[in-house]
């Protein structure tokens, strides 16, 4: 890798408020720290502007870094992603103008495994609706035939993806003698190994699985992997959790699906257009929304902008980042 000197003047746009132990690291790092005060995401406008005369980008999945955004960086060394997805950020665009790019994979797997097991449970046992019907103070007996939900103990699981979160899903899944089946493009011994999952085609899992939950980074090749079609081999009676990215699924195929109890329910933490979500959706029973929060607890959401702080620094001192996800940027940095 060609030595990068750390200028003194380094200057680091941070699109977000971020934790203090992240802001403390950058600061004492980097020359400057240009920080949005703003919780929200960035408009495009002030994106493209703050990104001009930057040397570090510290962004969110919310922030769309595309090939325009990517031309208008002048000095861009690094695009530190505070999430282990980087769908958000043109990749092939950043690696042509010597930019890297990181995520931060690991610290937020056992967050998102947690979430993604509260979905599938509150789905299977109709968790939100049966709150509403307390709070509406419908609940008058204990009756027979109250809320009846789905069993999990010992059903099958089928993973779509059996990466870190779909291995820590898996994990949880033995404490539900459940049958772990996996269709992902590599082969995972330790989830072989550790929960006895079975590695089986797409087809096979959708047909065979009473629980599905999605767990592949999104690209070209997983882009509505879920649509008519798959929907259609899944049994009656399974639930499809997804916590990985919306637009896996044909959002307006799962609709039809859930309206027409092709499929028993769904989880769901993110939306093809997040964060809008057809209206008709919201009126569907058999479906629980979240507002993608797969790794939203202060420690992990702490360790994730801790994480993308490092591989920001030290991508700026000219060291390999430690979660650089274009390593072939390696040969045009400038
Ligand atoms: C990610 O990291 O990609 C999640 O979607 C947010 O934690």
């Amino acid at each position: 890798m060609a030595t990068i000197k750390l200028k003194p003047s380094s200057s680091v746009y941070v699109t977000t408020p971020i934790p203090r132990e992240a802001l403390k690291l950058l600061k004492k790092h980097c020359g400057e720290v240009r920080l949005c005060k703003d919780h929200q995401a960035l408009t495009k406008q002030r994106l493209l502007k703050e990104v001009r005369d930057a040397d570090g980008l510290f962004s969110l999945l919310t922030d769309k870094i595309d090939e325009p955004a990517i031309k208008r960086m002048k000095r861009m060394k690094v695009i530190a992603n505070c999430a282990v997805g980087f769908d958000n950020i043109d990749v092939a665009a950043a690696t042509r103008r010597g930019i890297m790019v990181t995520n931060t994979p690991g610290v937020l797997t056992e967050a998102t495994a947690d979430l993604t097991w509260a979905l599938i449970l509150a789905v299977a046992r109709r968790i939100p609706e049966a709150d509403r019907f307390f709070r509406a103070g419908k609940f008058k007996e204990w009756q027979l035939f109250l809320m009846l939900g789905a069993p999990v103990f010992g059903r099958t699981l089928g993973l779509i993806g059996a990466g870190r979160v779909g291995t820590a899903v898996a994990l949880r899944a033995k404490g539900f003698q459940m049958k772990v089946l996996y269709s992902d493009t590599f082969r995972n011994e330790r989830i072989e190994k550790e929960a006895s999952a079975q590695r089986v085609t797409l087809q096979t899992l959708l047909r065979r699985a009473d629980v599905i939950s999605i767990h592949a980074p999104l690209d070209k090749d997983t882009y509505h992997l879920i649509g008519d079609r798959e929907l259609a081999m899944m049994k009656p009676s399974a639930l499809l959790v997804n916590t990985a990215r919306g637009e896996i699924i044909d959002e307006k195929a799962l609709i039809g699906a859930l309206r027409a109890r092709r499929i028993a329910g769904a989880g769901l933490d993110v939306y093809e257009y997040e964060p809008k979500v057809p209206a008709i959706l919201k009126t569907l029973p058999n479906v629980v929304l979240l507002p993608h929060i797969g790794s939203a607890t202060l420690e992990t959401r702490t360790q994730m902008a801790l994480l993308a702080a490092k591989n920001l620094v030290a991508a700026l001192e000219g060291r390999i980042p430690p979660n650089l996800v274009n390593p072939e940027v390696l040969k045009n940095v400038r």
